[in-house]
């Protein structure tokens, strides 16, 4: 059984060509013109892109007195109306467990409801000894990075030397390290402050959590990954002093030191945390949203690759949760912002709302919006060419993109188990007119095709011991 995707202009992070896609089974076969096959998926007037990899996700995951409110089927759902194909999700390490025990946690929860591809980061939170011994086994398990939180204190945070220990260990194996870089105990402080001072509201979230603390724990992380030599990857960079820090690093030639920015840290300031009434605490996540200025900084950041992916972070609580059948969100934190849940929706409209104001405005070619948003994750989380590109052997992951589509973002009509989104009225033109996970067609038009328990673990492999990619 074969399927060509007919008549589009192909699209990767290193060319643009008018081709026909040729599928059989689950993969590309050929990529040419005059290709046929039994089933034609039209793509004329389109560009066939490789589906998105967003590889910073938290779905079904218990935080901030709750649990984020979409699981391994809406949130897959959603990620494939808005034309991404893969992810990459944290599986957070139980206090006491083991690394394994993390593993299967979170693969139970993707076990039948997985309707797209997805792999697993491990986040460390108790390195004892044999945990440390145990890190060099995820390589078997599939699993190749590491994260750990340099904030979150007393939940989530790990101090340095526990850092430290992780990234030598990791240095030895080819693991990749990502760190959420910000300096928790100093935030910590200006928390107590803050509330001791009656100082509830949510824009205290953006004020308690300064950008310099962000500059000065991604400073840290980058300088203990050189000492250590571990591949370092930094997540959700939001800011012009820790993009400087992770320059600094290029400069210095450490070319094992990668960083990503996510998608709302382009358009959104601290301004909107203040907006009426309880409305800011939509826009609460850590790091929290900063300047204009710095949104200025990430443009350039990903135009000239200091910024070598943009992902979501996509953590999607209910504003109004705790009622119908919902889960507790948002209104959580109406009293105080420190009992906020930390984080955003996001799966669905990354690569809507990049290519209607990144592409089409000049800020980014449409070839960097691919390989920013499909090809460096999967060249970074080691499962490249298997994923992130248009190419004979590669999983047929594709997204046929409209590139005159109009849409008109709205919580009513996105597919994110959530009632809100931070993009609620936006126009974008550019959008998914068919989507397809290995093959199948999961998204046709407005109409979704696909099935829970379909998508697949993928398996990745590890740097090379010489600090080359995977
Ligand atoms: O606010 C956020 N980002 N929530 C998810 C957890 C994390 O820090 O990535
Ligand atoms: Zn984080
Ligand atoms: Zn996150």
């Amino acid at each position: 059984m074969s399927t060509v995707l007919k008549g589009g202009t192909v699209v990767t992070a290193g060319d643009t060509f008018a081709a026909d896609v040729l599928i059989e089974g689950e993969q590309i076969v050929a990529v040419g013109r005059g290709l046929n096959g039994d089933d034609v998926v039209d793509a004329t007037d389109a560009y066939v892109i490789p589906g998105g990899i967003d590889v910073h996700t938290h779905l079904d995951m218990p935080f901030g007195g709750t649990v984020s409110s979409d699981d391994f089927f809406t949130g897959h759902r959603a990620a494939a109306f808005g034309g991404t194909t893969m992810h990459i999700d944290f599986a957070i390490q139980p206090t006491g467990g083991t690394l394994r025990d993390a593993l299967e946690i979170w693969q139970a929860k993707a076990t039948g409801k997985a309707a797209i591809d997805y792999g697993f980061h491990i986040a460390i939170t108790d390195l004892t000894d044999s945990v440390l011994a145990e890190m060099a086994s995820c390589i078997e398990y599939g699993v190749t990075s590491i994260k750990l939180f340099m904030a979150y204190k007393g939940i989530l945070q790990v101090d340095d030397a526990t850092l430290f220990r992780a990234m030598q260990q990791a240095a030895k194996h080819g693991l990749l390290i990502m760190v959420h870089a910000e300096n928790g105990d100093a935030i910590d402080v200006l928390v107590r402050e803050a509330v001791a001072a009656g100082q509830t509201a949510p824009k205290f979230h953006a004020l308690t959590r300064p950008p310099a603390l962000e500059a000065e724990a991604t400073n840290r992380a980058v300088r203990l990954a050189e000492v250590s030599g571990a591949p370092l990857y930094v997540v959700h960079l939001t800011n012009e002093g820790a993009l400087e820090a992770v320059r600094a690093a290029h400069h210095r030639g450490s070319s094992h030191i990668f960083a990503e920015t996510c998608t709302q840290y382009f358009f959104f300031t601290k301004d909107d945390l203040d907006r009426e009434g309880f409305e800011g605490a939509k826009w609460v996540c850590s790091p929290p949203l900063r300047e204009l200025h710095d949104q200025t900084a990430l443009w350039q950041g990903v135009a000239d690759g200091s910024l070598e992916v943009i992902s979501t972070d996509h953590c999607s609580f209910w504003f109004e949760g705790g009622r119908d059948g919902r889960l507790a969100g948002k209104e959580l934190g109406r009293a105080s912002f420190v009992q906020i849940p930390n984080g955003c929706p996001g799966i669905e409209e990354r690569l809507m709302v990049l290519y209607t104001h990144g592409v089409r405005t000049g800020k980014l070619s449409l070839n960097r919006w691919v390989e920013l948003c499909c090809t460096n994750p999967a060249k970074l989380f080691g499962c490249y060419p298997q994923k992130g590109t248009v190419s004979p052997g590669s999983d047929a992951d594709l997204v046929v993109w409209d590139p005159a589509m109009r849409r008109t973002l709205s919580a009513a009509t996105l597919h994110q188990n959530t009632d809100y989104t931070l993009y609620e009225g936006w126009e974008v033109q550019g959008a998914p007119r068919t989507v397809l996970s290995r093959g199948r067609v999961v998204v046709d038009g407005e109409r979704w095709t696909g099935e829970a328990g379909a998508g697949r673990f993928v398996h990745r492999r590890p740097f090379g011991l010489n600090g080359t990619l995977p």
